[in-house]
């Protein structure tokens, strides 16, 4: 048991009577000490034997370590250790610094325990130098402001340690391609054009930091509209070069997948995982940080885009996913629709699904027959959806993995998400799937995927250029 040594342990003159070498009458001295402001003393105790004590001085979030001594009848068991432990942990010290004789064979045990020597002064102890070490707990956090422009989101966001978002902006486009039913690039890209400094002006004035304070400037590079993706690119380059911060080049894919890492969540390696957005539908293998293998994918349209097309026959607005999901809640799912590739591939397809709707709606209108559109919805949703989760399910049988993560817009959809949930509560894998706003396209997910990079300093070159087509894969 680790225990602050008060004056009460002083007086008790059993309860300290065991032989700590010379120091014992270190401690004797201590009233003096334990008055002294940030001084504070912490024994090791076995059964009310004193067998050790730690003293050290507190300065903020810093320390001294003063004097460690351990009984020599209790050498080799850790105690030392222990008692370094506990005072890192107590005060959550970032760093500990201490003095030692050149000569004293402590040197080693601390050189263990990951000090470092600073300095070496100079006949500090008489005729002997004495070493200063240090050991630094805390790694500097790392800041991220990152962009996100490759569809239809103008988006900005401070992201720390790839995990915490301390500003996010995501302006939307929406409103305008509704009118049109889909995204048009051109309009899309001026629109960017028109928002990007107000969004990068808005998330860092909300963050109330400074770009001086950023480590890296990240953008999405790849994949998307080109025209977006070099509004972006532009951006960021400019604060790189304006602020002298490396650049990070960011895929789009690994930004969903990252936005796993977000705040509470974080993803566990190995891992399974399910990509569905607007133009990807994959079953995938997460090795470790940027090291993906792809178990199955769709053999045509991404779910995602078959949402938006069956949306767009049933007359709801862009873009069609919330919206078929919304309808839906009404309706039942009625429809006899073929089941798209069943079988036991892991490999998917949604256009035959998406054509049948199609055909029906065109041959009940001409036939002047009335269309259920929300038992539609709900019948295109129920397949298309229990079709992913029985793919998943089989990808969990054969790979048997422990963690699973969901990433991409269609994570937004909750009958996904219930479905999913439910099969990894049976077969007992940790699930992960973004908070609702970091599903959709946002620049959190920029900043969480950009981190990985960061540490390894895979930083892009002033020539960056957008790819509108990028493989998730090869980064
Ligand atoms: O990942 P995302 O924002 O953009 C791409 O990177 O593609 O995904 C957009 C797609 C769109 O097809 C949209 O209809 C779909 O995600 N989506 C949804 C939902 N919210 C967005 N699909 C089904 N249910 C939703 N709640
Ligand atoms: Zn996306």
């Amino acid at each position: 048991m680790i225990d602050k040594i008060s004056l009460d342990y002083k007086l008790d003159y059993d309860r300290l009577g065991y032989k700590l070498n010379d120091n014992f009458s270190y401690l004797f001295d201590l009233e003096s000490t334990i008055n002294k402001p940030y001084n504070y003393i912490f024994g090791y105790f076995e059964d009310n034997k004193l067998l050790g004590f730690i003293h050290i001085v507190l300065t903020v979030d810093e320390a001294d370590l003063i004097n460690i001594v351990v009984d020599d009848y209790y050498r080799h068991k850790k105690i030392g250790t222990k008692l370094i432990y506990y005072v890192i942990k107590r005060f959550n010290l970032k760093a500990l610094t201490l003095e030692v004789r050149e000569s004293n064979d402590a040197v080693k045990f601390y050189e263990h325990l990951g000090f470092e020597v600073k300095r070496v002064i100079p006949r500090y102890y008489g005729n002997e130098n004495a070493y200063l070490m240090k050991k630094v707990i805390w790694v500097k956090d790392v800041y991220i402001f990152a962009i996100e422009s490759s569809c239809d989101e103008t988006s900005a966001a401070i992201i720390k340690n790839g995990k915490d978002v301390v500003s996010l902006t995501i302006n939307t486009q929406i409103k305008t391609h509704e009118n049109y039913g889909g995204v048009v690039p051109e309009i899309a890209s001026r629109m960017h054009t028109e928002a990007i400094t107000y969004v990068i002006d808005d998330c860092i004035k909300k963050s109330g930091m400074i770009f001086d304070d950023m480590d890296a400037i990240a953008v999405t590079y790849t994949p998307g509209l080109l025209g977006s993706l070099l509004v972006g690119i532009e951006a960021a380059k400019v604060l790189a070069l304006s602020y002298n911060k490396p650049l990070i080049a960011v895929n789009h894919i690994a930004g969903h997948i990252y936005a796993n890492n977000l705040e509470d969540n974080s993803i566990t390696f190995p891992s399974l995982g399910l990509v569905v957005s607007g133009g990807h539908t994959e079953i995938i293998y997460l090795e470790d940080d940027y090291n993906f293998k792809i178990l199955g994918s769709t053999l045509d349209d991404a779910i995602g885009e078959a949402y938006d097309k069956v949306a767009r026959v049933l007359d709801l607005k862009y873009p069609g996913g919330p919206n078929i999901e919304k309808l839906s809640k009404e309706g039942k799912p009625s429809y006899k629709l073929p089941i798209p590739m069943n079988d036991d591939s892991l490999n998917l397809s949604f256009s035959g699904l998406k054509s049948s709707i199609i055909n029906l709606v065109h041959n009940e209108t001409q036939r002047g027959n009335e269309i259920n559109k929300a038992d539609l919805a709900c019948s295109f949703q129920t397949i298309a959806v229990d079709e992913l989760t029985r793919k998943v399910e089989l990808a969990i049988k054969k790979y048997n993995p422990k963690n699973m993560i969901v990433a991409g817009g269609v994570s937004a959809n909750s009958y996904l998400r219930d479905e999913i949930i439910k099969v990894c509560k049976k077969y007992d894998i940790n699930l992960s799937i973004p908070k609702m706003l970091y599903c959709t396209d946002n620049a959190a997910m920029i900043g969480a995927a950009a981190y990985p990079l960061f540490k390894r300093k895979e930083f892009a070159s002033f020539d960056l250029n957008g790819i509108s087509t990028g493989n998730i894969f090869k980064f």
